[in-house]
């Protein structure tokens, strides 16, 4: 159940959980990593992360899903399986600086202030932007208590912004996929870490191909995050020193997949 806080809508369905706190399907000494997930749409890929993790396959705690949208389907997904959710979409009358803001639909800056005041208060180890559509200011991003990595809709470093399948048939592009990458001030400019890749069929409408994309999406997102958890991939080390490990593949890791 959940109740309302202005301007979040907070649903502190599930009690805090220590780095320490062993999963069900995990060794006792492997730490659960904690995620906070930004949203804003349909939720496909939190709903990946939280299959996952429910089925002991992810060494994750969801500590809670931010929306910028209230209607966001997203929001059921993490209401429902009881992860605390916190709708950022609208001045209320308790935030209204103004009697005429109440109601407004929240500026960027009001809803990175309230963001970053949850997630102060989650204090998570990763920070997942599945799906998010508002561009973040290099302030939140400098500010946030964890490293934040991204999902984007196209081989980085091409096709940066949106639309990016009708960019890729429009150039006739024979390989398309997605990338995560590290959130940094500059937008999808960060190191990218992972990536899938498909063979794009130029007969295919931009619709059929972004189903394809979002394919790969729902195993590369889960499959990052299982590096990130386990220690293969540490953003935080990415983050403060991008040289490539010289023992390693170098980044990307990449996923050929056949869908
Ligand atoms: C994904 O295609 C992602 O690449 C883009 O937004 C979409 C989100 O899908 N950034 P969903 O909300 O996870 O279903």
């Amino acid at each position: 159940m959940s109740r309302m806080v202005n301007p979040i809508q907070h649903n502190p369905t599930s009690a805090p959980t220590s780095l320490a706190t062993p999963l069900p399907n995990q060794p006792s000494t492997t730490p659960a990593l904690k995620v906070a997930v930004l949203v804003s749409g349909n939720g496909s890929n939190l709903q990946v992360l939280i299959d996952a993790m429910q089925a002991g396959e992810l060494p994750i705690h969801i500590v809670g899903v931010i929306s910028n949208n209230k209607d966001a389907y997203a929001v059921s997904r993490a209401t429902n399986a009881d992860i605390d959710t916190a709708v950022l979409s609208h001045i209320t009358a308790d935030h209204a600086l103004h009697g005429e803001n109440i109601g407004k639909r929240m500026g960027i800056k009001t809803f990175e202030r309230h963001a970053l005041q949850q997630l102060n208060q989650w204090q998570p180890d990763l920070i997942v932007l599945a799906g998010f559509m508002r561009v973040l200011s290099s302030d939140f991003i400098n500010q946030v208590p964890a490293p934040m990595i991204n999902l984007h809709p196209s081989l980085l470093p091409k096709y940066k912004g949106l639309d990016t399948h009708q960019r890729v048939l429009d150039a006739a592009d024979a390989q398309h996929g997605c990338s995560v990458h590290i959130v940094t001030a500059e937008l999808d400019a960060g190191t990218v870490l992972t990536q899938a890749v498909l063979l794009v069929n130029g007969q295919q409408s931009a619709e059929a191909l972004q189903s394809r994309v979002q394919q790969l999406e729902h195993q590369i997102l889960p499959w990052t995050v299982l590096l990130i958890a386990k220690g293969v991939l540490d953003v935080a080390q990415l983050k403060a020193d991008a040289a490539t490990p010289s023992y390693l593949p170098s980044l990307p890791l990449k996923l050929w997949l056949d869908v």
